[in-house]
C-alpha cells in the first residue's frame, strides 16, 4: 500500500477531513465509502488531493501501508460498528481504526475491548468544528492506546487547527476518554449558546434594539474578554436579513431548537457521576421546552407580570447583561471540568485538564481566548478543587456578581425565561454557602427512612427515634 492514511464514509465531515489530509505534506489518503458513487465524486471533483479510491474493504486495506490507519466518519451507533466489523475482516494486529464520529464514550469502551482482543488498536476520537473545521484544521480529541498514539500522533497534528503555535490535539487518555471529552465539550458548547441565547433575548425585550442592532453589540463584545467563535457567528446570524421576508432571519426561524443527543449525554453521565452541570442541564431542557409546541400553544395563556418591562438606563443594562453572561459561562465552564475530572477519576484516565483547555483554543465551536486562562489556572493549581476559584475566574465573578443579580432579578420581575442565568447563579451561591438546607434534607430522609446523617460537633453516624420518644442514638451508616 502507497496511502498513509484512510478515510471510510465520505459524507461532508468524511469528505473535508479526507481533503483535509490529502493538502497536507506527507499524507497520501485512501477513500472508501459504502456506495462507490460517492467516492468518484469526491475523487474527481478534487483531482489536487491525489486520493487512492477503493471499491471494496480488501482494496482499502490493500492501499494502505502498515500499520494501516483508517478513520471511519459516518453516524455514530450501528453505521459505527458495521463498519468496524467489515474493517477487522481485512486489518491485522497493530493497525489502527479510528472513530472520528460523535460515538457515545460508553460505546467506545466496549469497541475499543472487543477490537484490542483481535490486536488492532482502537482509537475513538472526537472531533469538533463542523464542515469548515474538517476542512481547515479541527481540535481533534483522541482516545485509545498509547501505542497507536505513536502512528497517529503525526498525521493528527498535520490535520488539526493551530492556536498560538501549537496543534489543538492531544492524548486524552486511554479508550473512550476522547470522546468523553468531546461528549463535555458539546455540553458547554449547548451552555455556551443558551446564555449567549439569554443575552440577546433580554437584551432585545428590554431595549426594543432591532437584531441588527442587537449583532453591533455582540461584535463589540467579541473584542473583549468574551472573544469567541460563538459570540462572533451570533452577530452574523444576527445581522442576517431573510430574502423572501425582508426581516431579519431570526425571526423567520422556527423558535424550536434541535438537538442531536450530546447535551443530553453529558447531563446523563453527569447525573450519573454526581456532578452538578446545572448550565449545560438547563441549556439542554431549554432546547426541549421550545420543542413542545402543543404544551406551549396550551400555556400560552397563563398570565405573566402586570408591568411591562422597562429599562431605565439602556446602556447600563446591556453591561449588566454582559457581565451575567461571563460569569455564567465561567459557572459553565468551571462545571464541565469538574465533570471531566469525576470522569478520569470513574473511568481511570489521566487526563490533563490544562491540555484539554488548550486544544480548545482553536478549531471546535467553543473556541476562545478565554481557554488560555482556563489552562492557566490549571497549570497554577493542577489539583484546583473548582475552576471558579481560581484567582482569575474568582476575581471575574466578584466583579460581575452584583450585575449578575441585576439581570437574574430583572428577569424574573420581566417574566423573561433566564434558565441558564439563574441557575449559574444560584450553583454559584450554593458552592459558596456556609451552610447548605442539605441539613434539613438529611433531617427529612432521616425521619421518613431512617437513612441516618452526621453531626457537625462529633465523629459517627445518627438517627433520631422519630415515632419513638425523638431521643437520639447511633447508627449504622446508610448515606
Ligand atoms: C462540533 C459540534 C458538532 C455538532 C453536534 C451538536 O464540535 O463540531 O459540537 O459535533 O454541532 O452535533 O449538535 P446538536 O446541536 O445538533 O446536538
Amino acid at each position: 500500500g502507497t496511502a498513509n492514511i484512510g478515510v471510510v464514509g465520505l459524507a461532508v465531515m468524511g469528505s473535508n477531513l479526507a481533503r483535509n489530509l490529502a493538502s497536507r505534506e506527507g499524507n497520501t489518503v485512501a477513500v472508501f465509502n459504502r456506495s462507490y458513487e460517492k467516492t468518484e465524486t469526491l475523487v474527481t471533483e478534487h483531482p489536487e488531493a491525489g486520493f487512492i479510491p477503493a471499491k471494496t474493504y480488501e482494496e482499502f486495506a490493500a492501499s494502505l501501508q502498515k500499520p494501516r490507519t483508517a478513520i471511519i466518519m459516518v453516524k455514530a451507533g450501528r453505521p459505527t460498528d458495521a463498519v468496524i466489523e467489515s474493517l477487522m475482516e481485512v486489518f491485522e494486529p497493530g493497525d489502527i481504526i479510528v472513530d472520528g464520529g460523535n460515538a457515545y464514550f460508553p460505546d467506545t469502551i466496549r469497541r475499543e475491548k472487543a477490537v484490542r482482543e483481535t490486536g488492532i488498536n482502537f482509537v475513538g476520537a472526537g472531533i469538533s468544528g463542523g464542515e469548515e473545521g474538517a476542512l481547515l484544521g479541527p481540535s481533534i480529541m483522541p482516545g485509545g492506546s498509547d501505542e497507536s498514539w505513536v502512528t497517529l500522533g503525526p498525521i493528527l497534528k498535520s490535520i488539526a487547527a493551530v492556536a498560538e503555535g501549537e496543534p489543538c490535539v492531544t492524548h486524552v487518555g486511554h479508550d473512550g476518554a476522547g470522546h468523553f471529552v468531546k461528549m463535555v465539550h458539546n455540553g458547554i458548547e449547548y451552555a455556551d449558546m443558551q446564555l449567549i441565547a439569554e443575552a440577546y433575548d433580554l437584551i432585545r425585550r428590554g431595549t426594543g434594539k432591532s437584531p441588527a442592532e442587537i449583532a453591533e453589540i455582540f461584535a463589540e463584545w467579541n473584542r473583549g474578554e468574551l472573544e469567541s467563535y460563538l459570540i462572533e457567528i451570533t452577530a452574523e446570524v444576527l445581522r442576517q436579513i431573510d430574502a423572501e421576508t425582508g426581516k431579519p432571519l431570526v425571526d423567520v426561524i422556527v423558535d424550536q431548537a434541535g438537538a442531536k443527543g450530546t447535551g443530553a449525554w453529558t447531563v446523563q453521565t453527569a447525573l450519573s457521576l454526581g456532578v452538578p452541570v446545572s448550565g449545560i442541564a438547563e441549556a439542554t431542557f431549554a432546547r426541549s421546552l421550545s420543542s413542545h409546541p402543543e404544551q406551549r400553544a396550551a400555556a400560552a395563556s397563563l398570565p405573566g407580570p402586570d408591568e411591562a418591562f422597562t429599562v431605565a438606563d439602556q446602556d447600563a443594562f446591556i453591561e449588566d447583561v454582559r457581565q451575567a453572561l461571563y460569569a455564567s459561562k465561567i459557572v459553565a465552564y468551571s462545571q464541565g471540568f469538574d465533570e471531566i475530572r469525576a470522569g478520569a477519576a470513574e473511568y481511570n484516565w489521566q487526563i490533563d485538564l490544562g491540555a484539554v483547555s488548550k486544544i480548545w483554543r482553536a478549531g471546535c465551536i467553543i473556541r476562545a481566548q478565554f481557554l488560555n486562562r482556563i489552562a492557566d489556572a490549571y497549570a497554577a493549581e493542577p489539583e484546583l478543587p473548582a475552576l471558579l476559584t481560581a484567582p482569575y475566574f474568582a476575581d471575574a465573578l466578584s466583579r460581575g456578581q452584583a450585575a449578575w443579580r441585576r439581570v437574574v432579578i430583572a428577569a424574573a420581575q420581566a417574566g423573561i425565561p433566564a434558565p441558564a442565568f439563574s441557575s449559574s447563579l444560584s450553583y454559584y451561591d450554593g458552592i459558596r454557602a456556609d451552610r447548605l438546607p442539605a441539613a434539613l434534607v438529611q433531617g427529612q430522609r432521616d425521619f421518613f427512612g431512617a437513612h441516618t446523617y452526621k453531626r457537625i460537633d462529633k465523629e459517627g453516624t445518627f438517627h433520631t427515634l422519630w415515632s419513638g420518644d425523638r431521643s437520639e442514638i447511633e447508627a449504622e451508616d446508610t448515606h
